[in-house]
């Protein structure tokens, strides 16, 4: 272990991952939703990153918001790397990745941030370095700006704090890389469970929690669970910290957390209901869904909208469908008391709306199906498409043939990094702002017909994509498996050319991607 990185785990780089809550985009429509002003996204603004790991998400907004200044810092030069050559090869102007660790970045000279995000890194470090982290927030946050905190909550996690903590142990004692000496510590757990062990009868919840980790990327598990910094916080914590840094608590950037009567049991969202004093509202709720994971809005000065200005706004904001076909039963949502289904009578009107373009919640409420409906439930209606990934808001339309532009190039550049080994099945798309997901095959047909166009042949799509992949020797996999016999390979490429061109095409094409 080397000392720069005070037990961080560094052998192994991290997983590449786009996060949707991060992006200028999101957050001030969470901002919006919530009754506060967000910097203005038609105007040039700045951004900042903290931690952010190999910059995918970064590369994303720089790239759906050319008139942004966005900054990524890691202290971790294999990510900084990573993030620096995608932005190389993207040609992306309006972006920086900064090699440095929280406490340097506290003195660097920097401009003033609009938004500062955080994701995933709260709760994986020191509380020395999480004082430079907010103390770079107190200082370089712009009057109106956002922050946006994710981290593990000790109400959802309290059972696994002797676990990871052994596990830490183990794999420090063993003298193979982090990821690779994961499985050898789940081994020791899972045995001390089998031996009868009584600390997972007393924590039922420790089942399903052990069952997934076998389920996850041990780079993941390696950075997520086996850092010596490893501490779920309490909300109370983090707000009085954020409250020091001249910023308070707006709301959750996990939309659905927002309405009480879906994210806690019915008896506590009337304990919600009846408690004023807004920290104590939020360790309730934690308590109350056994939260695990907070992602936390701060607004530096808080100066609600009044009512009709926020009308006004809402009146304005746009989604976009992102192709996602709507079940029977009506849209369903998860939440921490379970899967919620949305009214079909609601919902199936805006997903017909949304089919044959975007729509404003100002349209939405002039339309006949939602006479007589009180805004709120449409509203409410909104935040819910959006949070369940059927919907997504828009970016201002002015400026999306520029973005259209620069998403062209991040995305061939994600093609071309997936052509080789890269791990990264996304688009950016320029009129959400944001990444849509997809799979390496789909980024690697996108990258063909960003390159020649698309000439309405099949067939010659298909023998391309063949040529790419037997070029750069990257696997065609079912259920997990290469692929070797090249007739099945030809067979399942073309299979994925016929569904690209049927379901997905029509989707990017009004994302703005293809
Ligand atoms: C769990 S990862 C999250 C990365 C990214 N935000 C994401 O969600 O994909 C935490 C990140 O913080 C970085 N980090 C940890 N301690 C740091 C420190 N003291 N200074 C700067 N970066 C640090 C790590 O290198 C890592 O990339």
């Amino acid at each position: 272990m080397a000392k720069w990185d005070e037990g961080y785990v560094t052998d192994v780089a991290y997983v590449s991952s786009f996060y949707r809550e991060i992006t200028p985009a999101w957050l001030t429509t969470a901002s919006l939703v919530l009754g506060h002003r967000a910097p203005d996204l038609a105007q040039p603004f700045s951004y900042a990153d903290l931690g952010c790991g190999n910059g995918f998400t970064t590369l994303v907004v720089a790239a759906t918001c050319p008139q942004a200044v966005v900054w990524g810092f890691d202290f971790n030069p294999s990510h900084i790397e990573f993030a620096s050559r995608l932005a190389d090869q993207a040609g992306l102007r309006n972006v920086r990745f900064v090699e440095t660790s929280f406490a340097e970045l506290a003195r660097l000279d920097l401009p003033d941030f609009d938004f500062i995000v955080a994701h995933g890194v709260l709760s994986w470090i020191s509380q020395k370095n999480r004082r430079h982290l907010l103390g770079t927030v107190a200082k370089r946050l712009k009057p109106g700006g956002l922050v946006y905190l994710s981290y593990n909550v000790t109400a959802g996690w309290a059972a696994m704090v002797p676990l990871r903590r052994l596990m830490r142990m183990l794999t420090l004692a063993s003298p193979e890389r982090t990821d690779l000496a994961v499985s050898g510590a789940l081994e020791v757990v899972n045995r001390l469970k089998d031996a009868g062990a009584l600390f997972f009868p007393a924590h039922p919840q420790l089942e399903k929690w052990l069952a997934d980790l076998g389920g996850l990327d041990d780079r993941y598990i390696a950075h997520e669970y086996l850092n010596e910094d490893w501490h779920p916080l309490s909300f109370a914590d983090v707000a009085s910290e954020m409250h020091e840094a001249k910023c308070d608590y707006i709301g959750s950037a996990t939309l659905a957390e927002n309405i009480d009567t879906i994210s806690v049991p019915a008896g506590v969202s009337l304990m919600l209901a009846e408690t004023h004093d807004p920290v104590l509202r939020e360790m309730l709720r934690d308590i109350g869904g056994a939260q695990s994971f907070r992602r936390d809005l701060y607004r530096k000065g808080v100066a609600p909208m009044s009512g009709p200005e926020q009308q006004m706004r809402l009146h304005a904001l746009t989604i976009a469908s992102l192709g996602v076909a709507m079940p029977e039963d009506g849209p369903t949502f998860t939440s921490p008391i379970g899967d919620v289904t949305g009214r079909p009578e609601i919902y199936q009107p805006l997903m017909d709306m949304l089919e044959s373009g975007w729509v404003s919640v100002e349209q939405a409420m002039q339309s006949p199906a939602f006479a007589g409906h009180p805004w709120v439930e449409l509203l409410q209606a909104f935040s819910l498409l959006i949070a369940g990934g059927y919907a997504h808001p828009i970016l201002p339309p002015s400026g999306t043939d520029a973005r259209r532009t620069i998403c062209r190039r991040l995305n061939l550049a994600i093609a071309q990094t997936n052509a080789h080994a890269a791990d990264l099945p996304l688009f950016a798309s320029p009129v959400i702002g944001s990444a849509v997901g997809g799979d390496i095959l789909e980024t690697l047909i996108a990258g063909i017909l960003l390159n020649d166009g698309w000439h309405g042949d099949e067939a010659a799509l298909t023998t391309e994509l063949l040529s790419v992949l037997g070029r750069t020797g990257r696997s065609v996999r079912r259920d997990g498996q290469p692929i070797t016999d090249p007739a099945d390979r030809a067979r399942v490429v073309g299979e994925a050319v016929a569904a690209f061109l049927g379901k997905r095409l029509p989707v990017l094409r009004n994302l703005g991607v293809l």
